[in-house]
């Protein structure tokens, strides 16, 4: 089969350089990224995009209309940052913007589409994240992006296309025409709890658009920052999360299919952050070729009202389901799932043999139902097959 047309078919995983560097980024942190991307397992583990994002450039094009690399950030331009990055194995990504504009003031794409899609071909950058901001008013969204898409896929290389657009103007009902592999769903993320859950509250009802070739991108990965970044609005100095809450963000986004872009210094990664962003058993989950959505159980009883206690089932290609239980309370909660809920009829008795991807351990075989104690801002995450 053409590999092309496997381009995006699962969600994106990589490193992106905003969360915690924003403006201050440089090749030689590049080049360490993609040396402990091989050194600490991050690649064996199926990270494979390093992606520089905004600030990289010059404020302006040079006379021919081309964007310039900043040669104080980047002396050796990006073309031998991408063959460094290529050697290893691994894959290249940059930002660019719908704009005329970058977010943070860069040039950003408009009317140079097709120009800026040959040059980080001829840089070798494999894909391509792209901003909504500074849009001009009298065009919309959806045929920027398709413009760009075009582009990317007459610029005689494989670029995947990040599309970035924070969830506006109904994005989900247009992006995966536009030929997107990936869209921002979400207002950017911040290194505390309430951002992880705002975030993930807000995309339950929209898990059914995402799926192969075009994933519901929630953010950047925050796992590991404990309130590294060097920007106010994201780190407000808050100390961030505890390995238990990054631990329910991993599990979340893992479940609901989103990329998974780490955003933390790996270069200073405790073991605990790794123990979070390298758990295979929930990889296997994101990374499942079927690429379903999951869909939501509210617990019982019924009468407990509240949309931070859920279960989320994500159907998978070899007939398991990954179901995780949230508990994003602030209290200890009891969840029950009823196997009759997922499809198990009573009459046939089938029963469920449970895996815990956090434990990495056989549960055992349970009938009817299944009821973990799951304490504050924490969860449990079953692989479950049908015996
Ligand atoms: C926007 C995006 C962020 C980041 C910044 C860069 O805010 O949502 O992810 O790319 O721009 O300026």
């Amino acid at each position: 089969m053409d590999n092309r047309k496997l381009l995006g078919l699962t969600p994106a995983m990589g490193w992106n350089s905003w969360n915690t560097f924003t403006w201050d980024i440089n090749e030689q942190l590049i080049r360490d990224v993609a040396d402990v991307f091989v050194s600490e397992g991050y690649k064996e583990a199926g990270y494979e995009y390093i992606v520089i994002d905004d600030c990289w450039s010059l404020k302006e094009r040079d006379q021919d209309g081309n964007l310039v690399a900043d040669p104080a950030k980047f002396p050796s331009g990006m073309k031998a940052l991408a063959d460094y990055i290529h050697s290893k194995g691994l894959k290249f990504g940059m930002y660019s913007c719908v704009g005329t504009h970058t977010c943070a003031g860069y040039p950003g794409s408009f009317e140079h589409e097709f120009q800026d899609a040959r040059l980080l071909a001829e840089w070798g950058v494999d894909y391509l994240k792209y901003d909504y901001c500074f849009k001009p008013r009298n065009l919309s969204g959806e045929l920027m992006y398709k413009r760009m898409s075009l582009a990317l896929k007459n610029c005689g290389r494989d670029i995947l296309f990040s599309a970035c657009n924070w969830g506006e103007d109904n994005v989900y009902q247009w992006i995966r025409a536009s030929g997107a592999h990936m869209y921002r769903s979400t207002g950017d993320i911040q290194d505390n709890w309430d951002s992880v859950k705002k975030l993930a509250i807000s995309q339950l009802d929209k898990e059914c658009y995402t799926g192969a070739f075009c994933h519901n991108d929630m953010d950047m990965l925050i796992v590991g920052m404990h309130g590294g970044s060097n920007d106010g609005f994201i780190g407000s100095h808050s100390g961030g999360c505890t390995d238990t809450e990054y631990k329910t963000h991993f599990s979340l986004w893992s479940i609901m299919g989103s990329p998974l872009m780490i955003g933390c210094d790996i270069r200073n990664a405790s073991q605990a952050t790794k123990n979070t962003l390298l758990n295979p058993d929930l990889i296997a989950i994101n990374q499942d070729t079927e690429g379903r959505g999951a869909y939501r159980i509210k617990p019982e009883p019924q009468w407990f009202h509240t949309d931070e206690v859920f279960m989320l089932v994500k159907v998978l290609a070899d007939g398991d389901l990954a179901i995780g239980f949230f508990n994003l309370s602030d209290e200890q909660r009891q969840l029950s799932l009823q196997f009759w809920d997922i499809g198990l009829p009573y009459a046939e008795k089938i029963s469920l043999s449970l895996y815990d991807c956090w434990e990495h351990k056989e549960l055992g075989v349970f009938r009817e139902r299944f009821a973990p104690t799951v304490p504050a801002r924490d969860c449990v995450i079953v692989r479950a097959k049908l015996v």
